[in-house]
């Protein structure tokens, strides 16, 4: 079956594609053309739609590969059908990331990336790029799991898709400080069945050691919600400074941001896809204060009905806190004030 998407087209007989996945690609291509580098390795291709777009739709020269032989013969034959030259290797996608540096490095497994992230921090000069359908582990839902792959603890918390990502963001960030480097991270999301990370990476001892700023812990009550985010190299409170109730604690995780504005305006600037802008705009103009509140999370606790959720982001910054809404769920709210305020809005609204 031959498949349009974006500048390419490809056939997919006999290989892995999921049209589900279109609009994350289109997101891609939209921030590649922001991101550093032109080599670009696309080290698990399957049918190679990603290096393909890469290189009709940002300009890059991408390298594709696959374990699979198949999949290998149906890239050469995409390439053909799409006007490119590349080079095509059939190996583990760790042993061509020790074998060569790229500028960017894209990571698109079946399930976890877990095992692939340590070589694309070593290969990766410039940016990186991973997807992760393991959601069940870094959300919290498959502790074990989530021990295992990203040795990580956390449980299931009603703001869960923040929490997966920042224990992915989190192993990236530790793994790239082994090599010396530090990702600064452009665009992270959640959508339907995947999370999707990119990061522009920076080569530098001081900056490496400065990643553990942003790594640590979410410190959580249970019982009236309060949350806050520790870092690594503070002292871990273990009892609720709201209601006294017993914290859990969760990580190590990324605490810092998990995007780039700057990038993200370029990035907007150059963007044609009226839904990918309208996505991406949302992200920009989304506050970076960890940890979302789940509106209807709260009101339950409260007994009361659910305001809007704008409504209750211009009451917010009415009161001079840093509100937005949350492109991670449609009934999240980003803030700076604590639970006890955000509770006190909502009830106001009643
Ligand atoms: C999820 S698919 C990639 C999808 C593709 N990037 C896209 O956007 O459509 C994963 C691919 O990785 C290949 N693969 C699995 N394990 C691999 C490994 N260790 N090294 C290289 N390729 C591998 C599979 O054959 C499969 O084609
Ligand atoms: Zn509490």
């Amino acid at each position: 079956m031959l498949v349009r998407e974006g500048l390419a087209t490809v056939e997919v007989d006999g290989v892995f594609y999921n049209p589900r996945m279109k609009f994350c690609r289109d997101l891609d291509v939209i921030l590649f053309r922001a991101m550093p580098g032109r080599s670009y390795l696309d080290a698990l291709s399957a049918s190679g739609i990603r290096g393909i777009r890469a290189k009709l739709e940002a300009g890059k020269e991408p390298t594709f590969n696959d374990i699979n032989p198949e999949a290998v013969r149906v890239i050469r034959e995409n390439l053909k059908r799409n006007g490119i030259t590349a080079e095509v290797w059939r190996e583990d996608a760790n042993v061509v990331m020790r074998k060569k540096h790229f500028d960017h490095v894209d990571v698109d497994p079946f399930g976890s990336p877990a095992a692939f992230i340590d070589s694309m921090c070593f290969s990766a000069k410039k940016s990186i790029s991973v997807t992760a359908t393991d959601t069940a582990a870094l959300c919290g839902s498959a502790v074990n799991s989530c021990l295992r792959k990203y040795s990580c603890f956390v449980e299931k918390v009603e703001f869960y898709n923040e929490v997966g990502l920042r224990v992915l963001a989190g192993k990236i960030a530790c793994e790239a400080t082994k090599y010396d480097k530090a990702p600064v991270f452009v665009a992270s999301w959640a959508k339907e069945h995947y999370y999707r990370v990119h990061a522009v990476v920076r080569r530098s001892p001081r900056l490496a050691a400065k990643v553990y700023e942003n790594v640590g812990y979410l410190v959580y009550c249970r019982n009236c919600l309060w949350r806050k985010p520790v870092s690594i190299k503070e002292s871990v409170p273990s009892v609720c400074e709201r209601c006294s109730g017993k914290l859990s604690v969760y990580g190590p995780l990324w605490t810092g941001k998990l995007k780039d504005n700057e990038v993200l305006t370029r990035a907007c600037r150059k963007c044609e896809d009226e839904r990918a802008l309208q996505y991406l705009s949302k992200l920009l103009e989304e506050e970076d204060c960890p940890f979302y509140y789940e509106l209807h999370e709260v009101c339950r606790r409260l007994g009361t009905s659910p305001p809007g959720v704008n409504a209750v982001v211009e009451r917010l910054r009415e009161m001079g806190y840093r509100a937005s809404r949350t492109i991670l769920s449609g009934t999240g709210v980003r803030c700076n004030a604590d639970i006890g305020v955000i509770e006190r809005v909502l009830k106001d609204f009643e």
